[in-house]
């Protein structure tokens, strides 16, 4: 798959390596997030593929090193200098990329490594030593440095879509020089296992970044969420920089009141609400507030309030399944009745 970037000025090529999960939502998180720093995307390929390699173009490095800042669906950047079908064809194709963006990464008094990144497939230590040999072609004038190197390559290989392949020789082969790694690591770091104030509800911290990255939600934003239920879509926001605000129709979970959501806990304890979860992350200062009331009903003033309004109406189908209908009804009275 491949998205291109259109603007005046050249473009380079990078490619992204993606995660495999939430595949429908990776290319809208990367294309809302390029449009957010400046760029005009078309050319979305194929946006229900499964394949983890996206091919870019992209004006800059610094809009890859944003980008990289933001996403949770990639897990690194390179900026591509070759690919091809076989080694033969990776060499062709580095002998047709343009010298001078490669030359500051061969520099003799310059140090790097080469890792290898396999898609369906485990190869062994020896297989993977013998492929970054094949790579003599690549003019390296530096040194290697296996634990602080200056410059990281990858040599990426695509056995396909069959996690249990037999195939022998990889689909594609991509080589290229590592620029960064998205944010993953939140996903982990935000977790709802770990955090002070759950329900039932409380919406999975990949997601709920993936849809603050889709909102293109920014520092200093005013974000509302009309069902916020515990602020799980509040937390990713506030991590962007962005002031958050809810409401709830629930007077229980807008006080953090009642049954507790975990297993071991029968009672919610003191303090645990939105607020409290934002502080647990150093972002207390984002909370602006929540409002009990019921979001079918309008009441705010014509005009523009918010910067984006994110949320999710939806219960899960084994947890109740009639509530499901109704809310779904009253998040679609929300949209159409609130003059924003
Ligand atoms: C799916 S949950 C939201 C979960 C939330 N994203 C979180 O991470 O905790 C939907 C929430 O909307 C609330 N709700 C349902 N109908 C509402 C209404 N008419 N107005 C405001 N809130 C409502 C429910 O009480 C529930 O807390």
């Amino acid at each position: 798959m491949a998205l291109s970037c259109r603007s005046g000025a050249a473009m380079r090529k990078y490619l992204l390596l993606l995660a495999q999960d939430n595949c429908e939502f990776r290319l809208p998180e990367i294309k809302s997030l390029l449009t957010l720093f400046g760029g005009h995307f078309n050319n979305i390929q194929d946006a229900q593929a499964k394949s983890p390699f996206c091919v870019l173009h992209l004006p800059s490095e610094e809009m890859a090193r944003k980008l990289m800042k933001r996403t949770v669906c990639a897990k690194s950047l390179f900026e591509l200098w070759a690919h091809g079908k076989s080694l033969e064809e990776l060499k062709e194709s580095l002998e047709r990329h343009p010298l001078e963006s490669m030359v500051n990464y061969l520099q003799s008094n310059s140090t790097y490594k080469i890792n290898i990144h396999t898609f369906n497939k485990t190869l062994s230590q020896k297989e993977k030593l013998s492929k970054i040999d094949a790579l003599e072609f690549v003019p390296f004038k530096g040194k290697v440095n296996l634990q602080n190197a200056e410059h990281i390559f990858y040599l990426l290989e695509d056995y396909g879509p069959e996690p249990n392949n037999t195939r022998l020789e990889p689909l594609q082969i991509f080589f290229g020089r590592w620029i960064a790694d998205g944010q993953r690591d939140l996903i982990n770091s935000y977790s709802v296992k770990k955090r002070h104030f759950i329900g039932n509800t409380s919406m999975d911290a990949g997601l709920a970044f993936l849809m603050a990255n889709h909102a293109r939600v920014k520092p200093n934003d005013l974000v509302f969420d009309p069902f916020v239920g515990t602020g799980g879509l509040l937390v990713p926001c506030a991590h962007f920089g962005a002031y958050v605000c809810g409401s709830e129709i629930d007077y229980n979970t807008a006080h953090g009141l009642g049954k507790a959501s975990r297993m071991n806990q029968k009672w919610r304890g003191p303090d645990e609400n939105i607020r409290a979860n934002l502080r647990q992350y150093g972002l207390e200062k984002y909370y602006v507030d929540v409002l009990l009331s019921d979001a079918s009903k309008p009441i705010w003033r014509k005009g523009p309030l918010f910067d984006a309004i994110i949320t999710d109406r939806m219960f899960p189908f084994s947890l109740f399944v009639s509530m499901y209908y109704p809310v779904t009804v009253l998040f679609y009275n929300f949209i159409s009745k609130t003059p924003f």
